[in-house]
C-alpha cells in the first residue's frame, strides 16, 4: 500500500486510524475523506490531505482515486446498530450502495479494500460460545443485514474480479479519543467517562449480558495487519472473527470501581438495544486469524481500565 484513501476519516475509527496510517506509510500518502459537517480538524486536518468523500457519491469517490493515485482504501463510513434502527434505508443505502460503489472503483482501478465487519453479523441462532469462523450468520438488525451482506458482496468481488478485499469482525471498540455514535456496544465507553466525571452511569445494558469488546489500540493494529498479511496464507477474508475481551456490565463496572472508588451504577435497559445485543454472540472463537494472519491481542480489560480512566482524566481536565 503506498496511497491510501480512508472514508469515515473523522469517525471513531477513521480518527485513530487515519493517524495510525500516516505515521506508518506516511503523512501525505493517506487522504482523510469525510462528509460536511464533519469535517477533519486539528492534527488530524494538518497531517496530510483531506477531501469530502462522500461512499454515495461514485463520481467524487473516483476523482479522489485518480487524484491520489489511491491503491487502497479503507472504508470506514457506517451507520451503527441503534442508528440504523432508526434509519434502515439510509444505513442500506451508505452500506451497501456505498460499498458497491468502492468495490466498482476497486476493480477498475486495482485498489486494495478493507469494510469492517462485526459482531453484528451474528444472530440469535449462531452458538453464542466461542462462536467459529464459519457458522450461521443470520442477523435481526438492519446493521446486522449490512454487514453479512457487506462480507459476501466482498468475498464475491474477490472470487469473481480478483479485487483484493480483506477485512475484520470487530466486537465492541472502546476508545477515549472520539465517541462512537448510536451503537449498541457504546455503553463500555460511556461509563467511563461517567467513572472520570463522577457521575453515576445509567446503564442501558441488562446486566448478565455479555459481548465480546477490544480496546482501539488492537483494533487499528488488526486493520494494519490484516491489510498487511501474506496473501498466500489466508484461507478465508471477508470477514476474520477477532477477539480480545468478553464482559457484561457487572464486570467492567467493577473494573471500574478498583481505580475509581464509590463508582455507582444503575440499569434502565433499552429495549432496542437489548434485544440487538441478546441477538449477538457471548464470546468469538478468533483462532483462524491466528492461524492466518498471526493476529493476537495486547489488551485485556484491566490494562484497557487503567489505560482509559488515565487518559480521560486528562481530556476531560482540559475540556
Ligand atoms: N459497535 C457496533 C454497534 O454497537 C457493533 O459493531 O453497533
Amino acid at each position: 500500500m503506498k496511497n491510501i484513501l480512508v472514508v469515515g476519516s473523522t469517525g471513531q475509527i477513521g480518527s485513530e486510524l487515519t493517524m495510525k496510517l500516516r505515521g506508518i506509510y506516511g503523512g501525505n500518502n493517506v487522504v482523510a475523506g469525510y462528509i460536511p459537517g464533519a469535517e477533519p480538524k486539528g492534527e488530524l486536518l494538518e497531517s496530510g490531505p483531506s477531501a469530502v468523500a462522500d461512499v454515495r457519491d461514485a463520481k467524487g469517490l473516483a476523482e479522489i482515486v485518480a487524484k491520489y493515485n489511491i491503491d487502497a482504501i479503507y472504508n470506514l463510513a457506517a451507520l451503527l446498530s441503534a442508528v440504523a434502527e432508526r434509519k434502515p434505508l439510509m444505513a442500506w443505502d451508505i452500506q451497501m450502495n456505498g460499498l458497491l460503489n468502492l468495490l466498482e472503483i476497486s476493480r477498475e482501478k486495482s485498489c486494495a479494500l478493507f469494510t469492517p465487519s462485526s459482531i453484528g453479523s451474528f444472530g440469535p441462532d449462531t452458538p453464542k460460545q466461542n462462536t467459529p469462523q464459519d457458522t450461521i450468520q443470520r442477523p435481526t438488525s438492519m446493521y446486522g443485514v449490512t454487514k453479512v451482506a457487506t462480507e459476501l458482496l466482498s468475498d464475491y468481488y474477490h472470487h469473481k474480479f480478483g479485487v483484493d478485499t480483506r477485512s475484520v469482525r470487530f466486537p465492541g471498540l472502546i476508545s477515549y479519543t472520539t465517541l462512537p455514535g448510536g451503537g449498541t456496544t457504546d455503553y463500555a465507553v460511556e461509563i467511563y467517562y461517567a467513572a472520570v466525571k463522577g457521575e453515576e452511569f445509567v446503564c442501558p445494558i441488562a446486566k448478565g449480558t455479555f459481548m465480546d469488546m477490544m480496546y482501539m489500540p488492537d483494533a487499528l493494529r488488526a486493520a494494519v495487519e490484516i491489510m498487511e498479511a501474506d496473501p498466500s496464507r489466508l484461507n478465508h477474508r471477508n470477514s476474520f472473527n477477532i477477539a480480545s475481551m468478553s464482559f457484561d456490565p457487572e464486570i467492567i463496572r467493577a473494573s471500574i470501581a478498583k481505580a475509581v472508588p464509590g463508582f455507582r451504577m444503575r440499569y434502565e435497559p433499552d429495549p432496542v438495544r437489548q434485544a440487538i445485543a441478546e441477538s449477538w454472540p457471548d464470546k468469538m472463537d478468533d483462532s483462524c486469524a491466528r492461524a492466518e494472519w498471526d493476529w493476537k491481542p495486547e489488551f485485556g480489560l484491566e490494562e484497557m481500565t487503567a489505560d482509559m480512566i488515565a487518559n480521560l482524566r486528562i481530556k476531560l481536565a482540559k475540556a
